[in-house]
C-alpha cells in the first residue's frame, strides 16, 4: 500500500526514462559536425585567393594608365604637363589654350571673339587668326608676343587703338591660345606648335615695341618666316 501509494518512485523512473532519449538524440550542431559541414577551409582556396588578389593589385598598378582625376577635369591644367612623377598626361593646347583666353584676352575680345565694334577688333573669321593672304602664322603669333599699336583693318573694318605684348606667356601657353582661337567660334584653322612660337620669338628677338599694321604688311609671309629681328622691308 505504501509503495503502491508512493508516486515519487513512478516520476523518478519516467524522468530517467525522458533522459536517456534527450541523450540519444542528436543535438542539431553535433549532427551539422557529423555531416562534414565545418571543416576547415582548404589550403589550396587559401592559397589560390592570396595569389588572385596579389595579382589583381599588380594589374591594376601596371594597367591603370597613370590615371589621375584630373585628367579629365578641364579646370585642372597643368601648364608643364604631367606633376613629379607619374605618367604625363597628354598637353591639349586647346584646354591651355582656353585657359589662357578666359584671362588675358577675354576682356578685349570677348568670350564671343566678336570684340567690341570701332574699340577691340573681332576673332572670329579674320584674315589675322586664319592667316589668309599674306597674313602669315609668323604675323599672329608676332602680334600676340609683341602687341599692336596704330590704324589696322581687320575684316574691312578700320581700328586704331593699342594691344599690350603678351611676350611673358610661355610658348606653350601663346601656341595654346592661338590653337584655340583658330578652332573656335566657327574657325577652322591648323594649330599653332609651341615649336613655331619657340621660333618665332627666338627669330625676332631683339625687337621689344608693339608691330604696327604697315610693318607687318611690308613683310610678305616668305619673308616674315625666315630669321629677321625686324621684318624686311618689301622694295
Ligand atoms: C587690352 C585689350 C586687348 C587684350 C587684352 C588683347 N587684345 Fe588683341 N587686340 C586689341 C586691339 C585694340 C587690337 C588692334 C590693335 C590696333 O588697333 O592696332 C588687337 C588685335 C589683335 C589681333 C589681330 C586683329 C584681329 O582681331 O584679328 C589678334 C589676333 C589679337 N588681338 C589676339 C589677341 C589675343 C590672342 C589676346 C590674348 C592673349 C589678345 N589679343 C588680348 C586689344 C586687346
Amino acid at each position: 500500500m505504501n509503495s503502491s501509494n508512493d508516486p515519487s518512485h513512478l516520476d523518478s523512473i519516467d524522468l530517467k526514462k525522458d533522459l536517456v532519449e534527450i541523450d540519444h538524440a542528436p543535438a542539431p550542431l553535433e549532427s551539422l559536425q557529423a555531416q562534414g559541414f565545418f571543416r576547415p577551409v582548404p589550403l589550396w582556396f587559401l592559397t589560390l585567393s592570396m595569389v588572385l588578389l596579389f595579382w589583381a593589385g599588380l594589374y591594376l598598378a601596371f594597367y591603370s594608365g597613370g590615371f589621375k582625376a584630373e585628367v579629365f577635369n578641364p579646370d585642372v591644367v597643368s601648364w608643364s604637363g604631367g606633376g613629379a612623377g607619374g605618367v604625363a598626361a597628354p598637353v591639349d593646347l586647346k584646354v591651355i589654350g582656353k585657359k589662357v583666353f578666359s584671362q588675358t584676352c577675354v576682356i578685349c575680345h570677348q568670350e564671343t571673339g566678336l570684340g567690341v565694334p570701332g574699340q577691340f577688333p573681332p576673332l572670329v573669321g579674320t584674315e589675322w587668326v586664319l592667316s589668309q593672304d599674306w597674313h602669315g602664322d609668323n604675323h599672329l603669333v608676332k602680334q600676340v608676343l609683341y602687341g599692336m599699336q596704330g590704324p589696322i583693318t581687320v575684316k574691312n573694318m578700320p581700328f586704331n587703338n593699342a594691344m599690350a605684348p603678351w611676350n611673358q606667356l610661355s610658348d606653350q601657353q601663346i601656341a595654346g591660345v592661338l590653337t584655340y582661337i583658330r578652332s573656335s567660334w566657327g574657325n577652322d584653322a591648323p594649330p599653332i606648335t609651341p615649336e613655331f612660337v619657340a621660333k618665332v620669338r627666338a627669330d625676332t628677338k631683339p625687337r621689344s615695341e608693339p608691330w604696327t599694321m604697315a610693318e607687318l604688311k611690308a613683310c610678305p609671309k616668305e619673308m616674315c618666316s625666315a630669321s629677321s629681328a625686324a621684318p624686311v622691308p618689301a622694295k
